[in-house]
């Protein structure tokens, strides 16, 4: 596969890095308007065909895929294109600015028998595979909630708020843990400095009573990054900042019963062990670039493909309704 790169900030240098890795991969060209950033190119490979014009890139005729890693607003307008002129495409997240961009790059790549995969990269690291698995053997139990916290000082983007910007990641985690339908979404939060909103809360509501709650905020003094994951069995914790033991799952939980004659319930605490599983210590982007290598060679569907993708934009566009009214519910 031969696959050119558009967009060399902050990002595509580890999208460049692992597929000029990959075996089965040449990356035929990185591309950035900005000369600054293909100097850094030309420091880091030498050898590299570099070029400043996306166009040159979207109809070179000796690529078979193009990699988008240029903000958001851009997205649907190189990924149309590079679809247009018969080429795979791999994209960042979040896929595209609105649900209806996002549909009609489903269409078109479906009219052209041509892959789409978006850049969902927690879904291949150690740790989301691991919870993922827990949650398929039933080792949680029935999901009673998620929660996480995605919280940091920076780096403001410039096209979206914070929510496009972190919540991405939870979105599309929770797609792929969880089973249930999500049906509506509140979101609240606060413009402070660029226009856009750098603190925001955000609730979806499931099916079944499952709840999930998301913090993300460009202006916290620390970085975390810790989800709790709740089952009717065992609760887990992940912090991704932890170099080891990131998962941790306690065998804890509660038990409601009533006995005949007691009209009051009887609540008990269960409080077992807590065990750390061993996670997968590979690169997260490393697999993913692989597993887009393997899909466009076998003509197979990825699991993070458009319709993944668009799900999470779905997702986006609602809270950003929500938002707008000061958190009303918006169903999905
Ligand atoms: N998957 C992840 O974990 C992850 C992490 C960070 C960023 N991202 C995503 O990556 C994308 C890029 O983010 P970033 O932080 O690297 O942005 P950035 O602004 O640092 O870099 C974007 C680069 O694209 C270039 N560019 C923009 N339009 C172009 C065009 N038409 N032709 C050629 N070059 C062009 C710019 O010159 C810039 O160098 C965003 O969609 C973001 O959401 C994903």
């Amino acid at each position: 596969m031969r696959i050119g790169i558009i967009g060399y900030g902050y990002w595509g240098p580890q999208i460049v890095r692992n597929f000029h890795t990959l075996e089965g991969c040449e990356v035929g060209v990185v591309c950035d308007k900005s000369a600054a950033a293909q100097r850094r190119v030309k420091q880091a490979y030498p050898g590299m065909h570099v070029s400043s014009d996306a166009g040159e890139t979207l109809s070179a005729s000796d690529l078979d895929a193009v990699a988008v890693i240029t903000p958001v607003w851009t997205h649907y307008e190189l990924a149309k294109a590079a679809l247009e002129n018969g080429k795979h495409v791999f994209v960042e997240k979040p896929f595209t600015s609105t649900v209806a961009q996002a549909e009609e790059l489903i269409e078109l790549a479906e009219k052209k028998n041509l892959k789409i995969m978006v850049d969902h990269t927690f879904l291949f690291t150690g740790a989301v595979k691991k919870i993922r698995q827990l949650v398929d053997e039933g080792e949680l139990g029935k999901l009673f909630y998620y929660d996480s916290t995605r919280v940091n000082l920076g780096l403001f983007q410039h096209d979206v708020n914070v929510i496009w910007d972190l919540a991405p990641h939870d979105l599309s985690i929770m797609d792929h843990l969880i089973k249930e339908k999500a049906e509506a979404i509140v979101a609240t939060g606060e413009r402070h400095l660029n226009g856009l909103e750098d603190v925001a809360y955000i609730t979806v509501y499931f099916q079944n009573n499952l709840i999930a709650h998301i913090n993300v905020n460009w202006l916290s003094p620390v970085k975390v990054r810790t989800t709790l994951i709740g089952g009717e069995k065992r609760m887990v914790v992940w912090n991704d900042l932890e170099a080891d033991e990131k998962v941790k799952v306690y065998d804890k939980g509660i038990q409601i019963t009533s006995q005949e004659g007691v009209y009051d319930l009887l609540v008990s605490y269960r409080s077992g062990d807590m065990w750390a599983p061993r996670v997968e210590q590979t690169e997260a982007l490393k697999a993913e670039c692989g597993y887009f290598l393997e899909c466009v060679k076998n003509h197979t569907t990825p699991f993070n493909d458009g319709r993944a993708g668009l799900k999470v934009v779905k997702m986006l566009e609602a809270a950003n309704q929500s938002i707008r009214e000061r958190g009303r519910i918006v169903t999905i």
